[in-house]
Parts: structure tokens; C-alpha cells; sequence
């Protein structure tokens, strides 16, 4: 039986309305939960220099680690739409380097989402064990 997540899943809803994207037209929304049950909110920002936009993942993220939070059991990922929208590639890689065993729920609203592991969507990451070196 999974975790009751329906403060994190509203709150991903919610920071979807500070979505900056005049671009793309498409609005995200995170909500990121803390082993110590902290919620850090992101929404994706765009940029006229395209590259430079941020998905909303990567915001909830940073603005977690740079205030001293590293442990996580979950983020919601809340975008409009008639499929589930998955974190993208750069995405996965960013979370996972904070832990794979978190939950990762995508949100189509309070009542309709999917819930996966990360690592089911990143098989065979590179993470920092490649980097040990004797
Ligand atoms: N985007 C996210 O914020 N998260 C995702 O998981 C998928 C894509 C954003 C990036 C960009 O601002 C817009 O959605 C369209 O790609």
C-alpha cells in the first residue's frame, strides 16, 4: 500500500500555476517531500534563449539542496494534458543523483496520477560509484 500523498499531489497542482513557460505553453508543476516531511514546490521557467529553461523538477531540487536538504521520499510532477507526463531524461539523471528509491508521481490532477520508482526510469544511471577511484 502506497503512502498518502494527496497534500503532495495538490501542492504539485498548485506550483503549476507559477509555471513560467510563455514559449512552450506547457505548465509544470513539483512538489518535492523531504525524509523529514519538508515540501519544496517548483515550477518549470523558461528563458528566449530556450536551452536555458529549467524544468520544474530541477527547481524543487535545487532550491532543496541549497537550503541543506538531501533526502528525499517522493516528488509529484503535475502537468495538464491526456497522458502522464514523465520527468525527461536530464531529469532523472538530476533526482537520481540524490537517491533512486524515491517515489516519482505523476499527477493529471488530485485524483489521477501513476506512481514508479525512480530507478525504474533510469536503468544502468551513471552515478558518483563511477567515480571512485583507488
Ligand atoms: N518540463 C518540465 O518542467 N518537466 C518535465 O518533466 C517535462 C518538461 C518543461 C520544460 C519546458 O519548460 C516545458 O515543460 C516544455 O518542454
Amino acid at each position: 500500500m502506497h503512502s498518502d500523498y494527496s497534500i503532495l499531489i495538490e501542492k504539485s497542482i498548485r506550483a503549476k500555476k507559477h509555471s513560467y513557460s510563455p514559449y512552450s505553453g506547457f505548465s509544470v508543476g513539483a512538489a518535492l517531500l523531504t525524509t523529514k516531511n519538508k515540501i519544496y514546490t517548483g515550477a518549470n521557467v523558461e528563458n528566449a534563449s530556450y536551452s536555458l529553461c529549467i524544468c520544474a523538477e530541477r527547481v524543487a531540487y535545487t532550491k532543496a539542496v541549497s537550503e541543506g536538504d538531501k533526502k528525499f521520499k517522493a516528488i509529484a510532477i503535475a502537468a495538464n494534458g491526456k497522458e502522464f507526463v514523465f520527468p525527461c531524461g536530464a531529469c532523472r539523471q538530476f533526482m537520481y543523483e540524490f537517491g533512486d528509491d524515491i517515489d516519482v508521481i505523476v499527477v493529471r490532477s488530485a485524483k489521477q496520477f501513476r506512481i514508479v520508482k525512480l530507478f525504474e526510469l533510469l536503468p544502468g544511471a551513471f552515478d558518483k560509484t563511477f567515480l571512485k577511484i583507488k
